[in-house]
């Protein structure tokens, strides 16, 4: 169906010529009816991004025909915030989430960001203020704040430097050393803080934030998974409880998982993560087999290509940030962006993180 107020458009024999090629690519996981739906929409989003200059920037979590069909820059947060910052379209789609579009729009303050529902949001965002971080501030004065980048702008503002999940450590030990101190607070996401601590030797101050996606995930749910399949590899996101990572065979961002799965061609993989993860990479990864016990972020499914096409059409629903705390939190998100990359690629060392490391819990 078309978006709302919009005609059905037809998947006409131009249409059909025009996403030939996509197709291909993507039909041993869309129907045939799903794409007479679908490839009209993508033909037009298409067309109307280069008569606006506009890109879709595209969170691994999209569905398919959005990642694979519209997106123009996919991948995961860090990816993404590096997008936006070298981007020079006029406007941005952000499909992903609220705060991934805060992050373009303090890193292009003179583009118009949109985001095609409003209501995309994040467990993790939602739950620290920008006041909390002030207050943890007064409680441990000195003490540099590292800020996950699934928070606000208002957040980001209190914020000594970001990082993502790429990141994460990298970011703790440079800060702690640029510091000169033992102790960093990383916040809001507690589990990402407990795997972040069994890596380092940083003392890590956390806060009791939750993805609500990887937080379902249990240990016991990846032992009766390595029992049924004895050869499938195991590959968690670092949000997921450090139980979760301590039976897995891998942990890494969603583009670290992406490059796991299609440089090492597993013969069959379970990814720990949000569902449309593995409905990507399986477009790509044909040697593979994807077992699916997933999770749905309800926020990341409310971005569709029907309100992608209205948001370009109707050049809705701009995001704006306080220019007084784009400027603050834009030097957090700089701060990281300008890191050099890690010496060893990004990724979780599973068997260092068998040795428990406790945080300490704000
Ligand atoms: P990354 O793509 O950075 O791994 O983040 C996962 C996530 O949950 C984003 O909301
Ligand atoms: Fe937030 Fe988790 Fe959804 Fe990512 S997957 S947007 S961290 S709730």
């Amino acid at each position: 169906m078309a978006a709302d107020g919009f005609a059905p458009l037809a998947f006409t024999p131009q249409v059909e010529a025009e996403t030939q090629a996509l197709w291909e690519r993507v039909k041993k996981h869309v129907t045939p009816m799903e794409w007479r739906l679908q490839a009209p929409l993508i033909a037009e989003i298409n067309r109307i991004k280069r008569e606006k200059n506009a890109v879709i920037l595209a969170h691994n979590y999209m569905t398919p025909e959005i990642f694979h069909g519209v997106g123009d820059y996919v991948g995961d947060s860090l990816g993404l915030a590096k997008e936006a910052a070298r981007s020079d379209a006029a406007i941005i789609i952000q499909a992903g989430v609220h705060f991934m579009a805060e992050t373009s729009k303090i890193l292009s303050p003179d583009k118009r960001v949109l985001i095609p529902d409003l209501r995309a949001g994040c467990s993790l965002a939602s739950s620290i203020t920008g006041e909390d971080v002030r207050l943890i501030k007064a409680r441990y004065p000195g003490i540099p704040v590292v800020t996950y980048v699934n928070t606000t702008a208002d957040v980001k503002a209190e914020t000594d430097v970001c990082c993502t999940s790429a990141n994460a450590v990298q970011v703790v030990e440079h800060v702690a050393k640029e510091w000169g101190v033992d102790r960093v607070i990383l916040i809001p996401d507690e589990f990402l803080a407990r795997n972040v601590a069994r890596q380092t030797d940083v003392k890590i101050i956390a806060w009791q934030g939750r993805c609500e996606v990887h937080e379902r995930f249990e240990a016991q749910d990846i032992l009766d998974l390595k029992a049924a399949y004895p050869g499938a590899q195991v590959l968690a996101h670092p949000e997921c409880p450090a139980e979760v990572l301590e039976v897995s065979d891998f942990a890494g961002s969603t583009a670290a998982m992406n490059d796991y799965v299609l440089s090492k061609k597993p013969r069959q993989v379970i990814l720990i993560t949000e569902c449309s993860m593995a409905d990507n990479v399986a477009v790509d990864a044909v040697d593979t087999e994807f077992l699916r016990p997933c999770n749905l972020c309800p926020h990341m499914k409310r971005i569709s290509l029907e309100n992608i096409y209205e948001a370009l059409i109707k050049e809705q629903y701009e995001v704006f940030v306080d220019p007084e705390i784009a400027d603050r939190a834009r030097l957090a998100v700089q701060r990281m962006i300008d890191l050099p990359p890690p010496a060893v690629p990004a990724r979780y060392d599973l068997v260092k993180a068998r040795h428990h490391v406790d945080v300490e819990l704000i």
